[in-house]
């Protein structure tokens, strides 16, 4: 990935504005198709839909070989699962992630959804991931630095007894879904890159957590993101703008 970070102009911004209604709208969707009995393959096919049908592309599908418009990702896998038969359950916590291309540049969301009643753990994942982000947000300002998020990340989900993975992390975004900068959801080491934010930059802030230990494997599948220890993972993700005031929430939906 490129060092170079894209400030967004006036005209570029408007368009990642409608390109991120679509990622919204789309994850809205998904979540609507959580639902028990419906296949993992179901629910990446609502969200699929829903970009097209809104003249957009999903910009997962064939990006770097992934397979579908959505990642799907069940209980204990974290990020990138691989749409297909598997049928969700009551009980099951569901992770959905995808992108749209509209005009060229690009909206990312991403949230975790119970199918029907899930446990207390489960429960309070979902919540304390959510926040997580909110909490971040606060410092998704000019003059504040990129690990000033991933502290707040760090911070907030260590303090309610859970986990941030190391080995993914969020990114600049706009005419490429992963532009610079990196964007940890843990204190960079001093070694990293650590940008100021400025106006103009188009983020998305992702806390991934773990129930348990961060440590995660990948799947021989290439793609399933998986918690080592198999405890339950949540995710939450948006697209946002940094501007000179409060940060504008690109993905913003009425149900986030
Ligand atoms: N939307 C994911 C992100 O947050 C990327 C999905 S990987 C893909 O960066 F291969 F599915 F595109
Ligand atoms: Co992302």
């Amino acid at each position: 990935m490129s060092d170079t970070i894209y400030i967004k102009s006036g005209s570029e911004i408007e368009i990642m504005r409608q390109a991120a209604k679509i990622a919204a709208g789309a994850r809205s969707m998904g979540r609507q198709a959580v639902r028990d009995g419906l296949t993992t393959r179901q629910i990446d096919r609502a969200v699929h839909e829903y970009i097209v049908k809104s003249g957009a592309r999903p910009s997962c599908l064939g990006y770097e070989g992934f397979p579908a418009a959505t990642c799907v990702s069940v209980n204990e896998q974290v990020i990138h699962g691989i749409p297909g038969r598997r049928v969700v359950r009551n009980g099951d916590i569901v992770s959905i992630d995808l992108c749209a291309t509209y005009k060229g540049f690009i909206g990312d969301c991403a949230g975790t959804y119970p199918v029907g009643e899930v446990g207390a753990e489960a429960k309070k994942l979902i919540e304390v991931t959510r926040q997580a982000f909110f909490e971040a947000l606060r410092f998704a300002k000019a003059g504040y630095r990129i690990s000033d998020i991933g502290g707040a990340v760090q911070d907030y989900v260590e303090g309610n007894g859970f986990s941030v993975v190391r080995d993914f992390v969020g990114h600049g975004i706009g005419r490429g879904m992963h532009e610079a900068p990196e964007v940890p959801n843990y204190r960079a080491p001093r070694t990293r890159p650590n940008p100021r934010l400025v106006k103009g930059m188009t983020i998305c802030i992702e806390p991934m957590v773990c129930a348990g230990d961060w440590h995660v494997n990948i799947l021989d599948d290439g793609w399933t993101v998986v918690t080592a220890d198999k405890s339950l993972a949540a995710h939450y993700e948006n697209t946002i703008l940094i501007t000179d005031g409060e940060p504008e929430i690109l993905t913003m939906a009425d149900d986030i």
